[in-house]
């Protein structure tokens, strides 16, 4: 049962990227390539439309070393925002997304590079299965901080005076998880937030905090699929 479940929730990641990427890369494009699970089906996406002789000009900004590795075994054409500052859209999977399209970001570690890619898109597409939808942010995932090394316990404490439960995240050797900027992360439970504004500038006030999982007002559109086939939303004005 549970492995029929898994599955069906991986086919409706693969339907909102291919869903995404259909609608939204066009040719010529230079887009950013979002990570995690979600996002790799969006980047096979992309080189399946290649292999069709489709999209052959869009080339990618990866979010991580992982989505670089995967493109490049593609063939997936990468570019870097020191080429192109701006780019058309990204396209970037979610673990939390609330009905104003506000989402907690960085389960995979990724956050710091995928705000950066983010804020320097135009249109920034989310694709989502049905189970990354929440009534309000926190309800289901801790939010991701990422912490410089140095004085990284002393985050901890100032995170849990903003109430949050701190897990550490550790790799399954028991080595502290790094992220591709040789950073730590600190899972944050909050439970559901009220006022994820408050938490986001608190957060981004203190030195050696270097990026936080909340994305807010960051993406323009939603593609989620799910049993009653794939949506688009736009973020509410
Ligand atoms: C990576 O750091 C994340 O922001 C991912 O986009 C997010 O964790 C969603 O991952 P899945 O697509 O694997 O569920």
């Amino acid at each position: 049962m549970e492995h029929d479940s898994a599955s069906r929730v991986a086919r409706y990641k693969r339907e909102a990227a291919e869903a995404a990427v259909d609608r939204f890369f066009q040719p010529g494009m230079r887009v950013g390539l979002g990570s995690g699970s979600t996002a790799a089906f969006a980047v096979r996406r992309l080189a399946a439309l290649r292999a069709e002789g489709r999209l052959l000009d869009v080339s990618g900004v990866p979010t991580s070393r992982a989505t670089e590795a995967l493109a490049r075994e593609l063939g997936v054409p990468l570019t870097t925002l020191e080429e192109h500052p701006t780019l058309d859209v990204t396209i970037d999977g979610a673990d939390e997304v609330a009905p104003d399209l506000s989402v907690i970001k960085g389960g995979g570690g990724a956050l710091l590079r995928e705000k950066i890619v983010a804020q320097a898109s135009v249109r920034v597409v989310i694709i989502a299965d049905v189970t990354k939808l929440s009534p309000r942010l926190g309800t289901h995932w801790p939010v991701p901080v990422e912490v410089l090394p140095f004085g990284w316990r002393s985050q901890q404490l100032f995170l849990e005076s903003l109430g949050a439960r701190v897990v550490p995240r550790m790799r399954a050797d028991g080595t502290p998880d790094v992220t591709d900027q040789g950073n730590r992360v600190l899972d944050c439970a909050w439970g559901p937030i009220d006022a994820p504004e408050t938490l986001a500038a608190r957060m981004e006030a203190r030195a050696g905090i270097v990026e936080h999982g909340l994305f807010l007002r960051v993406a323009t559109d939603l593609v989620v699929a799910g049993p009653g086939g794939v949506e688009h939303r736009a973020r509410p004005s």
